[in-house]
């Protein structure tokens, strides 16, 4: 197993919960093959959207969901407590994330 993708069936969107790709099998295309699969999910539950939110210092995972067809909503102040190794920063913004299937 190389990664993992857990997507939330809604009544009428669908929702990525995460999306993690091993570290030492990152930059190969897992986390864009990933996506793929969920987007085929998705579409396969006749979703209307895929929804998302991601700390807004993810850059690597917003740099896939750009790549992937999601464009930006908004942003969610506060949403999320420090990361541990952060912990001396404050709360950090969700940013939030869909494409239309
Ligand atoms: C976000 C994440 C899933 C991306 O997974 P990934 O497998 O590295 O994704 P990809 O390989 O498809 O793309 C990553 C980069 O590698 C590059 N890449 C892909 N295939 C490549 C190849 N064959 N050779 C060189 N580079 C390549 C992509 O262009 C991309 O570059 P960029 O970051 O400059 O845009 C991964 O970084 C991760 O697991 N992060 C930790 C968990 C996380 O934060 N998840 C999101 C919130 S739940």
């Amino acid at each position: 197993m190389q990664g993992y993708a857990i997507v939330t069936r809604l009544p009428f969107e669908a929702e990525l919960q995460a999306i993690g790709v091993l570290p030492e099998c990152r930059r190969s295309g897992a986390g864009l093959a990933l996506m793929e699969a969920v987007l085929a999910k998705a579409k396969g539950w006749s979703s209307e959207r895929l929804l998302l939110e991601v700390r807004v210092g993810n850059l690597s995972a917003i740099r896939l969901y750009k790549r992937s067809g999601f464009g930006e909503d908004g942003v969610r102040k506060g949403y999320y407590p420090p990361l541990p190794s952060q912990a001396a920063a404050g709360r950090e913004d969700a940013l939030l994330m869909s494409q239309v299937l």
